[in-house]
Parts: C-alpha cells; sequence; structure tokens
C-alpha cells in the first residue's frame, strides 16, 4: 500500500455505542474489589451480539483482511491454587480473518495471543466493560496517532471504539495494553497490573524464509509479577510504603508466567524459539540459563537482528521484548534446564516486597520428555535490511534529562505529563531523522519508550556514578530495532528515529508504569 493511499484511508471510525448501562466505579487502588468486579461483569449479558448486529448495520463495510472483537472486561479466574482471583482481561473474538489469527495464551488471565501479517489491513471493535475510561495501546506498532490508544481518545465504560490500521511492521513479537491518563493520573498500572495486557505477533516473508521453531517448539512466555492478599486476592500499591513504591515502581511479591505460577514444559530435544514479553509494571528480568550456556538472541522489541547473537545473559526492561533460540538436540531424557531471572544488586531501591528487585528466581524449566531429532539449524543470517536509519554528524539531537521531582514523581526535561500539548521543543518534522538522547541523572533506571515507531540504539555513555543497578549491563541487547531502552543510572543512552507516514501526536515516556503514571510521560508532535 502506497503512502498516498495510507493517509488517505481513513485511519479510525469513532463509532461508539453504549453496551452496558453505568457500571458502578470501583473503589480505592489497593486491591480489587470482588463484589464490584463480579458485579460488573455479571452484566455483560446481551452486549456481544446487541453490538455486533450494530457494528454491521453503521460501520462502513471497508474490505479488511482480519476483524475481531477485543473486549475489556472484569473475570474470575484461578491464578494460584484455592480460591480464584478477580481479574480484568481482554477477551476476544474472531469476525473474519485467518483462525489462527487468536490463540489463548496459557490458561491464565494474559489477553488473546493475535497473530498478524504484514500487509494484512485489520479492523478491532474495542469494548470497555469495565467501570472506568481505557484505550488500547499497539504497543511497538507503526500505526497513525488515532489508532495509537492514547489517553486523549478514552473509551468510556459501556461503549466502544472501531479502529482500523494496516499491519506496517517487520515480523516481531509486539503487545497491546490500556494507556488511560486521566485528572488523577495514569491508569496504565493498574489497569495492566490487574490483567489487562496481551502479546500480539507479526509475521512477514523475511521471517517465514528462516523457517525457525514454530509448533510446540515456538513459546510465547509473557513475564509479570504480583502480589497477593487473604484469599488470593490482587493487591496493588497498597498500605504504607506506597509513596515509595510509586517512587521506585511496584514489585510483586511472585513472578507469574502466563498468568500461572512458573511451570514445568515437557519438551522435545529440538531446538525451541522463546518469544518473551516483559509485561511487569517495574521489574527488570535479568534472564539467565540454569547451566550457564550463553544466551542466543534472534530479535528484540522491533523485529529479527542482523544475525544471531550470544550474551551470557539478557537484561529485559518492562515493555521490552527478547527472541531467543535454545537448541535442546544435545540434551538426554529427563535432563532439565531453566530459565531464570538472575541476581543484580539494586541497592536501596530494591524495594520492600518479598521479592525484591535483583533477587534470582526461576521462570520455566524445560524438561525433555521426548527424543525427536530434527535438522533444524540456527541460521547465520536473519535479516539483512538496514536497522539503523543514517545517521551523521549533523543529525540534530534532542536532550531528555530524566530526572526526579522531590516527592513528585520523575520528570523529563523538568516537565509532567500536561494531556496533549507539546513543548516547541517537543515538535518534528515528517521524515526527518534525529538522534533523541536520554540523559539519567537519577536513581532509578528508566526504560524510554517512544510510540509509533521502532528506533536504533546509537551508543551509551556512563556519564555518572551510580552504586546500584550493577550486573545488568553486559546483557543490554542494543542492536536490531526497539521501542524501548533502558536508560540505567548515570548513563546517556542515544537513539537514532525517523518520524514517517503520520502526522499527529504520540507519546513518549517511561515504561515503568507507575513513573508514568505518575508524569513521566509526555506527547510529541510530528509535523508536516
Ligand atoms: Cu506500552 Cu505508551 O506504551
Ligand atoms: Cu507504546
Ligand atoms: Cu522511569
Amino acid at each position: 500500500m502506497s503512502d498516498v493511499d495510507k493517509h488517505r484511508l481513513k485511519p479510525i471510525d469513532q463509532t461508539r455505542r453504549k453496551l452496558l448501562g453505568g457500571l458502578g466505579s470501583l473503589a480505592g487502588l489497593s486491591a480489587l474489589r470482588p463484589a464490584a468486579l463480579l458485579a460488573a461483569s455479571d452484566d455483560g449479558t446481551g452486549a456481544g451480539t446487541a453490538g455486533r448486529a450494530a457494528s454491521a448495520k453503521d460501520e462502513p463495510q471497508q474490505a479488511v483482511d482480519v476483524d475481531f472483537r477485543l473486549s475489556a472486561e472484569p473475570d474470575t479466574t484461578p491464578i494460584l491454587p484455592g480460591t480464584p482471583s478477580e481479574v480484568w482481561r481482554y477477551k476476544a473474538a474472531l469476525i473474519t480473518g485467518p483462525q489462527d489469527t487468536l490463540t489463548p495464551v496459557g490458561k491464565g488471565f494474559v489477553g488473546p495471543l493475535i497473530r498478524l501479517r504484514r500487509g494484512q489491513r485489520v479492523r478491532a471493535r474495542l469494548e470497555n466493560r469495565l467501570s472506568e475510561d481505557t484505550t488500547v495501546h499497539w504497543h511497538g506498532l507503526h500505526v497513525p496517532p488515532d489508532v495509537d490508544g492514547q489517553p486523549r481518545l478514552p473509551i468510556k465504560p459501556g461503549e466502544s471504539m472501531t479502529v482500523a490500521f494496516d499491519v506496517d511492521d517487520r515480523a516481531g513479537l509486539y503487545w497491546y495494553h490500556p494507556h488511560p491518563h486521566g485528572p488523577d493520573g495514569g491508569r496504565v498500572g493498574f489497569q495492566s497490573y490487574a490483567g489487562l495486557a496481551g502479546p500480539l505477533v507479526i509475521e512477514d516473508e523475511t521471517e517465514r524464509a528462516l523457517d525457525l521453531p514454530d509448533g510446540e517448539q515456538e513459546m510465547v512466555l509473557v513475564l509479570q509479577d504480583r502480589s497477593f492478599a487473604g484469599d488470593n486476592e490482587l493487591t496493588y500499591l497498597g498500605g504504607a510504603g506506597s509513596m515509595m513504591t510509586r517512587m521506585r515502581g511496584f514489585l510483586g511479591d511472585r513472578v507469574l508466567v502466563n498468568g500461572r505460577p512458573p511451570e514445568t514444559r515437557e519438551v522435545g530435544t529440538r531446538p525451541h524459539r522463546l518469544r518473551i514479553l516483559n509485561g511487569s509494571n517495574s521489574r527488570i528480568y535479568k534472564l539467565a540459563w540454569s547451566d550457564d550456556r550463553p544466551v542466543t538472541v534472534l530479535g528484540t522489541d522491533g523485529g529479527l537482528l542482523a544475525a544471531p547473537e550470544k550474551y551470557p545473559y539478557v537484561t529485559l526492561a518492562p515493555a521490552q521484548r527478547i527472541d531467543l533460540w535454545v537448541d535442546l538436540s544435545a540434551a538426554g531424557i529427563g535432563d532439565q534446564l531453566t530459565l531464570v531471572s538472575d541476581h543484580y544488586r539494586a541497592g536501596t531501591m530494591a524495594g520492600g516486597s518479598n521479592l525484591p528487585a535483583g533477587a534470582r528466581f526461576d521462570l520455566v524449566t524445560l524438561r525433555m520428555a521426548r527424543r525427536e531429532r530434527g535438522v533444524q539449524q540456527l541460521p547465520k543470517v536473519l535479516d539483512n535490511r538496514p536497522t539503523t536509519p543514517s545517521v551523521s554528524p549533523d543529525t540534530p539531537t534532542r536532550t531528555f534529562e530524566l530526572t526526579m521531582k522531590m516527592m513528585r514523581g520523575f520528570a523529563i526535561n523538568g516537565r509532567q505529563f500536561e494531556g496533549a500539548t507539546v513543548a516547541d521543543d517537543e515538535i518534528v518534522r515528517l521524515g526527518d531523522t534525529e538522534i533523541w538522547e536520554f540523559v539519567n541523572t537519577s536513581m532509578m533506571p528508566h526504560p524510554m519508550h517512544v510510540h509509533g515507531l521502532q528506533f536504533a540504539v546509537v551508543d551509551r555513555e556512563q556519564i555518572g556514578g551510580s552504586r546500584y543497578w550493577n550486573g545488568l549491563n553486559a546483557g543490554l541487547v542494543d542492536t536490531g530495532r526497539h521501542d524501548t531502552v533502558l536508560a540505567l543510572p548515570g548513563e546517556r543512552v542515544r537513539i537514532a528515529l525517523t518520524f514517517t507516514d503520520f502526522e499527529g501526536f504520540y507519546l513518549y515516556h517511561c515504561h515503568n508504569m507507575e513513573h508514568e503514571d505518575n508524569g513521566m510521560m509526555r506527547y510529541y508532535r510530528v509535523r508536516a
């Protein structure tokens, strides 16, 4: 599809319509309230069919390759043994499109895996069956501003919004999650924590030609941490120390993989592909193998690397994705290999959770259950297309200093979120390539995310001292394409980005969700 067509296409049909009557609003943030959530979920009757009929009537019947409904709704689901937990979760239904477009992710609350192909035109009807505003943000996707799920376009409780876009990104693991931000601050942390997040895979020809492990040999793993109260209720930011929790970000007492406690999976003795999303609010994972073998990386946020790379471990900050290859063909039946998050030193900022930042824990254990022979080799070349926009000494640089505002959270160049307004130095030109440098002079790591595009990491440099957050540097994967880059305390990280195709407002922010919700987020504007 040409650029001209792209601009001419109406990117959004903001049909809103009542799905439900008014829902009571959730009281209190510290626990998800079972009664309120249950009441809300029981009220969903009829919304599906009534909504769909209406949609067929008044939405323009533009040809699309994939059409689905995605609703955000309260539910009850087992997480730990015993009482099921109240969650908010995404549920989806395919209207048209390939049968493998929507598949469940394990048995937990994680949103369904949405599998798209480059070149498809997609329409999604987003339904809010929650008691508060929400949005659906397609994290990492190059889509027009109005379908990007930004806080300036909330979907009200009981209403829906239909968005359409062309899949224009390289094969990779992306994801979707809410992005609401009201006068009292952001609700990204709360809503994601309640269970609203899911993985999205894009496939393309370049990737298909590689014949990478698929089917049972391809695992999508969503890493999140949670805390539970007495009856398995999820708790968030509760009690004493919540100011500190907001400053350093929420850390749960235990880690969940695909919405369940870590487990052992029986596998065959063949190569496997592990596609991992850090969907946690603030936790940084240090991914390593229990037998100390190197970690083989195939890809990052925005797709495949030029060639596989080996690291002693991989540092995965919130919102980042990593694509791993592990060859189990030399293992014997009954052998086990565990993917762990290894120890690092977060110092005084480690947090008071039972699982502080930098603690070591297991994520998934692979147990060789079947001898399987295959000839699958690790490809020597993955994706030859350039990842770095061409930068020269003349490429303009914008500097963003990441600082702490005493007791008011963190700021970007001294500013905090002010809705869809931009300062003069937050306006970029359509088609331009720039270098953005994030200078972290605070004592917390900040995973910096830019909406609407993938960028390249140009370099990083330690310009200030930091006594903490040590033991993560050797695992920073800076090659490839990214939408989120970790700036450790004392670091200056430079990225190169090009603003193509779409004019309008996009966000950039720290993806530590408590930082972002407390103001470490701004809009930037692309202007022709
Ligand atoms: Cu994961 Cu502003 O997004
Ligand atoms: Cu995003
Ligand atoms: Cu931050």
